[in-house]
């Protein structure tokens, strides 16, 4: 493949296309990258001049949007346009697990790769290199290789048709930590079975990561690593989460049993932390589809090892409800709850399969009121994922409401108990005594990811619980 990449496209600005296709045009800045996306919406808040109204939160996003975009960055819903310029075309749609049909709650939903070839195949020309960014499958590329080709036979004639390479370069970054994970990764993975292109997109990434750190292995071990990375880090906190519970009936502490056993370097000190069950798009859908794949090829004893995960997963973030209710004297109708914190994790202001989620719910139908406060996640999206608009105001009566609140203080005046979901760092260094003074006595905090400065809850005289701790006060 004689090619020389000048122009990038990525089909998807989401959470993973924007922020890394904003790191490329910074470390490049001698190819121009153009972001495209069918939601026009989502392109205009990309073009935003105010940049706290951009569509994603990101440490560092905002200034390398400011210093970059319109320079050799761009965001365009002119699809058709820039696959038709593009040397190389990053794929990163969206992949979620199927809803209905065959394989639905396991199998990842692969129509938007499947429109997004479709449209790469009509309007590209010459040679173009295809890149596999989502979390797909293991064999997807195959799927990818077959309609580039089948779709551009139906419609161009032989000497129009372009000619395709497809790549597997999985993303490793994580919300909140995109930027540094994108600037400074651990590793970064390219399969394919066509050596010019990986070496063409290794060159693209040798701009500013140093060789050692690109491994190149075939298509499917680039495909299957990036699921497996996944099921592994989710299986730790999965593991960690069902050890904090036995911390809470013997006395243990999980926080003192996670330094001791992440001291031994086999083990290893990260992704230790105790909390709700892990949120976020991504743990849960690739282990649903790792479990998927196994069953398909007869491996029944590796799907039920993996459905476990998921399974102590949900059993944790229903725990936590369930005992919230059960302190608060086994009924919580018409008391006020705060939740501190919506987002899946901190730094985010995503919110797919945020444990708060979950925890909201499961409290609003014991008929309760409850009041939300995230640094960074707006009313709306709250509204979308509770199903239930906010109330003006909280009323008398014991049906389940809920209300948005600009400030943690605002949140929790007059409520009975506070949730700590998710751990913003500002959640860090509440005045409890200051809130103590706001809420209905008795009061409680639970801190379901031990952030808390304890000493201050407990001189505040507020009741605590805190996860994976064995004796509450
Ligand atoms: C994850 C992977 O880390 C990343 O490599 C991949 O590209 C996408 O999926 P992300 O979901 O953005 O990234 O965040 P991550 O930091 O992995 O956290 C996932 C969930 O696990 C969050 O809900 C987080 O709160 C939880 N978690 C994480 C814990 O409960 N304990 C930990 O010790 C670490
Ligand atoms: P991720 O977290 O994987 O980045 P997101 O849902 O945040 O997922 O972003 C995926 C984006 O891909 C969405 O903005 C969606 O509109 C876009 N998208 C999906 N299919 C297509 C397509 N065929 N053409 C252009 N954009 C698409």
């Amino acid at each position: 493949m004689d090619l020389n990449v000048k122009k990038i496209c990525c089909i998807g600005a989401g959470y993973v296309g924007g922020p890394t296709m904003a790191v490329i045009a910074k470390n490049c800045p001698h190819l121009e990258v153009n972001v495209v996306d069918k939601n026009q919406s989502r392109i205009d808040a990309w073009n935003e001049s105010d940049l706290d109204k951009l569509p994603i939160y990101e440490p560092g996003l905002k200034d390398i949007i400011k210093r970059y975009r319109g320079i050799n960055l761009h965001f365009s819903s002119d699809i058709k346009t820039n696959i038709a310029n593009a040397d190389l075309i990053f794929i990163s749609v969206n992949t979620p697990t199927k809803t209905k049909g065959f394989g639905a709650g396991q199998a990842s939903d692969l129509k938007w790769i499947d429109s997004s070839a479709r449209e790469i195949s009509k309007y590209a020309k010459g040679q173009t290199i295809v890149v596999e960014k989502s979390t797909l499958p293991v064999r997807t590329a195959q799927t990818i290789k077959e309609i580039l080709e089948g779709a551009a036979s139906n419609t161009k004639s032989n000497s129009e048709k372009p000619k395709f390479s497809v790549l597997s370069n999985p993303e490793f970054l994580a919300e909140g930590t995109a930027i540094d994970d994108l600037e400074n990764p651990d590793r970064v993975l390219i399969g394919g079975d066509n050596q010019e292109s990986i070496s063409i997109l290794v060159d693209i990434y040798k701009n500013w990561i140093s060789e050692e750190k690109i491994i190149t292995t075939n298509l499917w071990s680039a495909e299957l690593s990036k699921l497996i990375a996944n099921a592994f880090l989710a299986q730790r906190i999965s593991s960690i989460n069902s050890i904090s519970a036995l911390c809470e009936y013997t006395g243990a502490n999980i926080s003192e049993v996670s330094l001791a056993i992440g001291s031994d370097k086999r083990i290893g000190e990260k992704f230790l932390n105790a909390g709700p069950g892990f949120g976020g798009s991504c743990f849960k859908k690739d282990i649903s589809n790792l479990i998927y794949i196994a069953n398909h090829y007869g491996l029944t004893e590796v799907s039920e090892y993996w459905q476990k995960v998921i399974d102590i997963n949900e059993w944790q973030t229903k725990r936590i409800s369930k005992l919230i209710v059960e302190k608060l004297f086994n009924t919580i109708s018409s008391k006020k709850i705060c939740i501190l914190g919506f987002a899946f994790k901190a730094n985010t202001n995503d919110t797919r399969e945020s444990p708060a989620i979950k925890i909201c719910k499961e409290l609003l139908e014991e008929s309760c009121k409850i009041s939300i406060y995230d640094p960074k996640v707006n009313c709306k999206q709250i509204e979308n994922d509770l199903l239930v608009k906010q109330s003006n105001e909280l009323s008398e009566n014991e049906t389940g409401e809920w209300i948005f609140a600009n400030s943690i203080i605002e949140a929790s005046v007059n409520s009975d108990a506070i949730i700590v979901a998710t751990e913003w760092e500002e959640f860090k260094f509440i005045n409890w005594r200051k809130i103590y003074k706001e809420m209905r006595k008795p009061a409680w905090v639970f801190d379901t990811r031990s952030i808390i400065n304890i000493q201050e809850v407990k001189d505040s005289g507020i009741n605590y619980w805190r996860i994976g701790e064995g004796i509450t006060q």
